[in-house]
């Protein structure tokens, strides 16, 4: 009888224990290299709570803001091992997985924002969110920066004044070629080192979007912004096509919705941190905003821009005509 009720209480302790794990929620690990106060680390907050709320029992996010788990020229083999499951590192940061997102990294290729959102959204554009999938890599959406200035020790007003200059850049080589166009001397490095690289000299500029600029001090170290808008930073939001295929049914769409609903936010806090963030870079008094006149502008215009026939056979000609095409 005693051996009977033991059995009995181990059965149902093997019951009580699966249960519990049956009822673990799954884990998705959100990892970023900016700070929290940005439009991606806004997005990525958005999401862990419109998670927590439609679904906390069954799925937990846990954001890693500012590189601390991983910088992005390490986050998408993390992902592909399954030690992250989501990221979203900027366009330029594909290289290894595609050449056609080289495309958003060709200089003065969109107007402004509104010409980038609309290309992100037009048919070509959402057909390019699954150009990775052969590679275990599936985009869930773009996320928006903003268009990048070019920061430096000294006034760039012509692209002359930048013959010489070491710029550290993403790890692009269209970003390479554009400051190559200019005689200037590119170096691709983590986004982790620019801070340093800039405040010890060892570099002498570089190229971000205002949020990028204010949200890392980057305006602390470096005495001129030129306000060149001369290209796009923006992300393509990723999972690993493992991962997502192993989502229940009735939760990946979930996820899903929770994550376009979590990027709509992020792109707007993208456009009014774009004016507040410059605005405030201007009132530190640490660092002088030059406006170039238009024909500052298109000397830089006309240095950059043939860096797109290097380009062009890789990105394909239909995806190039469909970017300027979002242009009218
Ligand atoms: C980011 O905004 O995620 C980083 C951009 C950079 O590497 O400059």
């Amino acid at each position: 009888m005693r051996k009977f009720t033991a059995g009995l209480f181990m059965a149902a302790a093997m019951m009580t224990a699966t249960v519990a794990q049956a009822a673990e929620p799954i884990v998705i690990k959100f990892s970023h290299v900016v700070a929290e106060n940005t439009p991606k680390g806004q997005m990525a907050n958005k999401f862990r709570d419109l998670i927590a709320e439609r679904l906390g029992d069954k799925v937990k996010v846990e954001v890693y803001p500012s590189s601390q788990l991983y910088g992005d020229n390490k986050v998408l083999e993390a992902m592909l091992l399954g030690d992250v499951q989501i990221a979203a590192p900027s366009l330029s940061k594909f290289k290894k997985y595609t050449k056609k997102l080289q495309l958003f990294d060709l200089p003065f290729l969109f107007k402004d924002m509104a010409a980038a959102e609309k290309f992100q959204q037009s048919e070509a554009g959402q057909k390019l969110l699954a150009s990775m999938r052969k590679k275990g890599v599936v985009g869930l959406g773009y996320l928006h920066n903003g268009m990048k200035q070019i920061s430096a020790s000294k006034p760039l007003r012509t692209p002359a004044d930048a013959d010489g200059l070491k710029f550290r850049i993403m790890s692009s080589d269209v970003l390479s070629a554009q400051f190559e166009a200019v005689n200037a001397v590119p170096l691709k490095k983590p986004f982790s080192e620019v801070f340093t690289l800039l405040q010890t000299k060892a570099i002498d500029g570089q190229e971000n979007t205002w949020s990028n600029i204010y949200s890392k001090k980057f305006f602390e170290v470096q005495e001129y912004i030129t306000a060149t808008d001369h290209g796009l930073l923006d992300y393509l939001v990723v999972t690993s096509r493992e991962f997502w295929d192993s989502l229940p049914d009735d939760v990946r769409p979930v996820v899903k919705a929770s994550m376009d609903e979590a990027i709509a936010f992020g792109n707007k806090i993208a456009l009014d941190k774009a004016i507040s963030d410059r605005k405030a870079i201007e009132e530190s008094g640490r660092s002088q905003v030059i406006d170039l006149s238009d024909a500052e502008r298109q000397q830089w215009v006309e240095a950059m821009k043939p860096v797109w026939a290097q380009f062009e056979e890789a990105v394909g000609q239909d995806l190039l005509d469909a970017a300027i095409a979002a242009n009218n």
